[in-house]
């Protein structure tokens, strides 16, 4: 088992491909409250959870709402792809703003399975050339979580790793 030691008051960011499982993880490990949802925010913003063109003014509503939480001392779960530096630094500004601490968790789990569960997802339309991007991206990332401000970055590897993971909350104080 791989116990995920967490703060009890952080920032966490899931990182990882579509298809990885992070809203399966979420949903598991987390209050439906807790967890931001970038789908959910673009449908709120365009009726749309696919509609990339939303993403600017969905992420905006995510980060007013983060640091709304965070303000009153609430645990917070961002699920999104977070592949990108300049996604990651709108939360880790969030976090800062509210001295509360960024945790990143990493799924990571093999393309071609990705791949595999997406074209099974009614509610998913990309290409296998977008995932590969991701997947990339995710690559890059590891490199620079830590030098982005993520004071912990959890990585969980493959499908059992990710099935076996606990999450532990440490005491602040
Ligand atoms: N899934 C699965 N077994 C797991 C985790 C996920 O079969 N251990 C399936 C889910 O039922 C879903 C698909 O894989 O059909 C993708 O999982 P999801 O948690 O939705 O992945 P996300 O990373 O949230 O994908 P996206 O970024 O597209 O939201
Ligand atoms: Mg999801």
């Amino acid at each position: 088992m791989t116990t995920l030691d967490i703060p009890e008051l952080a920032l966490v960011a899931l990182v990882g491909v579509s298809g990885c499982g992070k809203s399966t993880f979420a949903r598991r490990h987390f209050a439906p409250s807790q967890v931001l949802s970038s789908d959910v925010f673009r449908a709120m913003v365009s009726d749309d959870e696919n509609d990339q063109s939303a993403s600017s003014d969905a992420f905006d509503a995510l980060h007013h709402v983060a640091g709304l939480r965070l303000r009153r001392g609430r645990l917070t779960v961002v699920d999104a792809t977070n592949l990108q530096p300049h996604a990651r630094a709108g939360l880790v500004r969030v976090a800062r703003e509210h001295d509360v601490l960024p945790v990143a968790i990493v799924l990571d789990v093999p393309e071609a399975l990705a791949w595999e569960r997406t074209q099974g997802r009614a509610d998913r339309t990309h290409g296998r050339q977008v995932l590969a991007r991701m997947q990339r991206d995710l690559r890059r990332s590891y490199g620079l979580l830590a030098r982005e401000g993520f004071r912990k970055v959890h990585v969980l590897r493959g499908v059992e790793e990710i099935d076996a993971a606990e999450v532990r909350y440490e005491r602040l104080f």
